[in-house]
């Protein structure tokens, strides 16, 4: 972890706070992301294959909630340093922080992490075909679609 969020109620952090952790064990980002993951699995949105991993790396959102700084947003992600291509694996805003630009932030970060520090030439996610909001909001972004998942299902 490279912020201080072990002391959420610091008294230097400000209304909005995105912190990188290097890993998602033992942290809020864990929990914020199984979150995501069921949400969309409840919507009819996902596969049903948790994509939740102890090793995956996160970006930490953590928004005033009265006097107290709460996490309020994750986005997971790893990178494939053969690749230089980072993967999203699960982004997620809670419902009563949504529309106030959390997740532009956090994708604000990624970008910055990726392009300056990671030296990546890429950066990937899938989202279901179904998730409409998702989709729009990448696109105003500037992420662009560019594969569909072919599936048949055996069982
Ligand atoms: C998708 C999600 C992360 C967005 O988080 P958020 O913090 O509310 O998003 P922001 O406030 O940063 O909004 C980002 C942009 O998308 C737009 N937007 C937000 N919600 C939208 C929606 N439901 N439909 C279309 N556009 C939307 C905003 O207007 C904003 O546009 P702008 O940059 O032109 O101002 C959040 O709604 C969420 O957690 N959804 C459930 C989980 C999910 O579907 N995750 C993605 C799985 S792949």
């Amino acid at each position: 972890m490279t912020s201080d969020f072990d002391n959420p109620r610091h008294s230097d952090m400000k209304p909005l706070d995105i912190q990188l952790l290097d890993g998602i064990n033992n942290t809020p980002a864990l929990g914020l992301a199984i979150r995501g993951w069921a949400d969309c699995e409840e919507r009819g949105l996902g596969d049903g294959t948790l994509n939740v991993h102890a090793t995956m790396k996160a970006f930490l959102a953590c928004a005033q909630n009265g006097r107290e700084m709460i996490p309020a947003g994750v986005m997971t992600w790893e990178y494939d340093a053969a690749l230089k291509r980072v993967w999203i694996y699960q982004s997620y805003v809670l419902p009563e922080f949504r529309g106030r630009g959390i997740y532009n932030l956090l994708w604000a970060r990624m970008v910055e992490h990726a392009a300056i520090d990671l030296k990546a030439h890429s950066i990937q996610s899938a989202t279901h075909i179904r998730n409409s909001a998702m989709r729009a909001i990448a696109a105003r972004q500037g992420r662009f679609e560019e594969c569909v998942v072919l599936r048949f299902n055996l069982a």
